[in-house]
């Protein structure tokens, strides 16, 4: 017997019409009642009738997948990966932008549960574990998507990002740099965390090396530009700077090509993270730390399809690849 409108209101004590003001008009409800009849939604399974023929049908022919930048080339690889392998089942991919903001990330969370979708896909953009186990529990399998939460009994699809950020820095120090800059974006972005955690290591390893952190607010080619102009203006910059994804990096590249004098790699050598196409497409070919996106993508979905198909089965459900460094000219002459 599918959940109610009124039992979600029986449970949150609330009148029909205001479990109806939040599923539509949700900014005329007080927060704290939102936050009520929400939390009944999720705990009675409720999904709106404009779902119910799906329910009835059985699931929508569709896996949600929420990225936290679709303008991300690194995501948008991941998507088209995620298709590659749905498309195999006859299943279609909706695409969710959560542009890191967690509001916009638990709507949709919200949207895919009502659509009824097979799965959901996830790079999360906030803490959203318990929202995320409470969907798995009702019936809606979750893989998390270039992220890991160990302990938790969500399947994910990640890179071992501390090793990466190792690699990127171990190759500057062996190309003779020592003053080192990691350029980087807030630090609750665990991908970013990991990849400083790996860069620390390798300074650690080397006597005379140093890093300096330097925190954008987004990783973004504006903020890479940005980053860029500064370091133009010093009186000593860095020798070297790992850059916590290529997109700051072709920022970077061009902040020292358009507003100085500054030579990549003979004055500042240059390495970026995610060998997305543009990385060698770049005014100087960007060295990168490769993450294989579209299998990740493609490897998410066929995880999330074996964990319908086979629950029990005997295969790893937290799956973690080894990311590659690529040398091209940014750090080589
Ligand atoms: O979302 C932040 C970063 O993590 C992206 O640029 C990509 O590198 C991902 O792994």
């Amino acid at each position: 017997m599918a959940v109610s409108v009124r039992d979600v209101a029986v449970a949150a004590s609330v009148s029909v019409g205001t479990v109806s003001n939040v599923l539509n008009r949700r900014d005329k409800v007080a927060a704290e009642t939102v936050e009520r009849v929400l939390a009944a939604i999720d705990e009675l399974g409720f999904v709106r009738n404009d779902a119910a023929r799906q329910l009835r049908a059985g699931r929508s022919r569709s896996v949600g997948l929420v990225v936290p930048d679709a303008g991300n080339p690194f995501f948008a690889d991941v998507a088209r990966g995620a298709e590659a392998r749905a498309e195999e089942d006859r299943l279609s991919v909706l695409l969710g932008n959560s542009d890191e903001d967690p509001s916009r990330e638990d709507r949709y969370l919200d949207l895919f549960r009502e659509q009824r979708v097979n799965g959901v896909l996830i790079s999360p953009a906030s803490d959203v574990t318990d929202k995320l186990e409470r969907m798995q529990d009702a019936g809606i399998p979750v893989v998390l998507v270039d992220h890991e939460l160990p302990g938790s009994a969500l399947c994910s699809v990640s890179v071992d990002d501390v090793e990466g950020g190792y690699l990127a820095v171990r190759h500057l120090i062996d190309i003779g740099r020592r003053r080192i800059a990691f350029i980087g974006g807030p630090s609750s972005i665990a991908q970013v965390a990991n990849r400083l955690s790996g860069a620390r290591r390798a300074v650690d390893e080397k006597p005379g090396a140093s890093l300096e952190v330097i925190e954008m607010p987004a990783l973004t080619v504006l903020n890479g530009r940005s980053a860029g102009e500064d370091i133009v203006g010093r009186a000593v910059r860095p020798e070297a700077i790992f850059a916590a994804n290529d997109l700051l990096a072709v920022g970077l590249l061009q902040a020292f090509s358009m507003f100085s004098t500054v030579r990549v790699p003979d004055d500042i050598a240059l390495i970026g993270y995610d060998d997305i196409d543009f990385a060698s497409a770049a005014v100087v070919p960007l060295s990168s730390i490769r993450q294989p996106a579209r299998l990740i993508g493609h490897t998410a979905v066929d995880l999330l399809l074996r964990s319908i198909d086979d629950p029990d089965g005997d295969y790893e459900r937290n799956v973690r690849f080894r990311p590659e460094l690529v040398i091209r000219q940014s750090t080589s002459g």
